[in-house]
């Protein structure tokens, strides 16, 4: 049964999406059917196609009261919306549907857990969020909420857990057919941690304990967890608030966390060896993973930050867009990221040099394009000579440009969008310290460009630097640049539907 509001809502979203022109938007990254997209939610494999929900405010490109947006796709890729899946329309979360995840039931139906928020006037007259966990049951179209809502509430949480900041509920079933999740909450002081509860039949919770906390080691809250296992050991990802820099790894702000280690699934206990960020640009957020059919962790991220998504004009139509799904390895200890394999489908218009042997600046004819799947392989001409910079600018005419740097004195590569057309005073470069080691002015970058975003992938998924860049798209110029003398390989192809 759909409620009249989500029933409105699809009428609005359907009506509203015409005034959306197809060129706006980007080529094969899901952007929000219509008004605002934060978070993916309830990423799930289910009846031979890739489900993605995301936090959606369908009304305005501003974040309002959250919806769930749907939209499915065969190969993660190319995707088709569906409509609107939940509205906040019930007592428990009539102030959003905040972020949440899906599960197959036993009887083949579809699950969604999400959180529920309402309000709650505090003994001084102010109001605050209060977070509940909610459950939704649907075929892959229309969803019914469950009867037994709210189905985590405060009084699941450890004796100093807060019930403002409960939320983004992480779903998996286990081997024996029973599920568990993973939510994100915080103390009393603010400071995240991550909640672990278990369920034989998806509708009915217990608690199994915290699995991991902050203490205060990386920002405080820490919001949309995720864990898994990949190559036998445990991976926890979470996206934490409030994040101090921790020199080349960690920036200000929200950032994104990867802590893998292994764990005891007797005990219930996680170990957590290694930490990293997952990306190093300016653009990625509260990524959630799928175990795709053929066994592989695929994850995709909101490509935004809190801090300068809410810039733009309220008349621009839509506003959010998603990372490419990217598949991880984990290499050495740390996690690598590819973009999914299915995208070399939509490879077309093969362009290649080698060994281009080059000082200062130049264009290679047949390289630009802003809808690109670039890999270029770099070393010095001659091994005792290494350059001191080399740079790839891209979305590049006379007045604009967008740059990957590689500095190998310093193990240095920064993604630049200072000259890409934004006029805010925000943050416009971020720089990540590669693992150099004996390479020798050696590097690989594989850059994705979808009319406004670049992401680049360094030494085939070792670091990942995402931005989001809105220059006009007629600056499609590429060209390369090296302080010193520099070899390259070049491989482009234009990425066509
Ligand atoms: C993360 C987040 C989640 C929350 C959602 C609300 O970006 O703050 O914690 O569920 O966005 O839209």
């Amino acid at each position: 049964m759909t409620s009249q509001a989500l029933r409105d809502v699809r009428r609005y979203e359907e009506e509203a999406e015409k005034k959306i022109l197809d060129e706006s938007r980007p080529g094969f990254h899901l952007s929000t059917r219509v008004g605002w997209m934060n978070d993916p939610n309830g990423f799930c494999y289910y009846q031979g196609k890739y489900h993605l929900f995301y936090q959606y405010h369908p009304f305005d490109s501003h974040w309002g009261p959250m919806h769930w947006g749907h939209a499915v796709s065969r190969d993660l890729i190319h995707w088709e919306y569906l409509p609107v899946a939940l509205a906040p329309d019930m007592p428990y979360d009539y102030a959003g549907c905040f972020s949440g995840s899906a599960t197959v039931l036993a009887d083949g139906r579809q699950l969604l857990m999400y959180t529920g928020v309402s309000k709650e006037k505090q003994p001084d007259g102010s109001v605050r969020d209060v977070q509940v966990q909610c459950i939704a049951v649907g075929d892959g179209m229309d969803y019914e909420k469950y009867a037994g809502n709210p189905v985590l509430t405060e009084k699941d949480l450890p004796q100093d857990g807060s019930k403002y900041d409960f939320r983004d509920p992480k779903i998996w079933r286990k081997k024996d057919g029973t599920f568990a999740c993973v939510i994100a909450n915080c103390n009393q002081e603010h400071d995240g941690r991550i909640l672990l509860f278990e369920s034989a039949d998806g509708f009915h919770w217990q608690s199994a304990g915290i699995l991991e906390s902050n203490n205060k080691r990386f920002g405080r809250m820490w919001e949309c967890p995720d864990f898994f296992e990949l190559e036998g050991k445990h991976v926890l990802i979470t996206s934490p608030q409030d994040m101090l820099p921790q020199g080349f790894e960690y920036h200000n702000g929200n950032g994104t966390l990867g802590l893998i280690g292994d764990y005891d699934e007797e005990t219930r206990q996680f170990s957590g060896e290694g930490n990293q960020a997952i990306d190093y640009g300016i653009d990625f957020y509260a990524p959630q993973t799928i175990a795709a059919p053929d066994g592989r962790r695929i994850m995709i991220g909101w490509m935004q930050n809190w801090d300068t998504c809410n810039l733009h004009s309220p008349e621009q139509p839509w506003f959010g867009q998603m990372s490419i799904p990217r598949e991880l390895t984990i290499k050495n200890g740390r996690l690598y990221q590819q973009p999914v394999r299915e995208i070399v489908a939509y490879r077309k218009n093969e362009v290649k040099y080698s060994d281009v042997i080059f000082s200062g600046e130049m264009e290679l004819p047949g390289v630009l394009g802003r809808r690109i799947d670039l890999e270029v392989q770099i070393q010095p001409a001659e091994v005792d000579n290494i350059f001191r910079k080399f740079a790839i600018r891209f979305a590049k005419n006379e007045s604009y440009h967008t740059s990957v740097s590689f500095r190998p004195y310093e193990s240095i590569v920064k993604i630049d969008r200072k000259f890409s057309g934004s006029r805010r005073a925000i943050i416009h470069q971020r720089r990540c310290l590669v693992d150099e080691a004996n390479k020798g002015g050696c590097i690989r970058l594989r850059i994705l460009l979808d009319r406004c975003s670049a992401e680049v992938f360094v030494n085939d998924g070792e670091y990942v630097l995402t931005a989001t860049i809105y220059t006009e798209q007629e600056a499609d110029g590429i060209s390369f640049y090296v302080d010193g003398t520099a070899k390259i390989d070049v491989l482009k192809y234009d990425l066509v539907d």
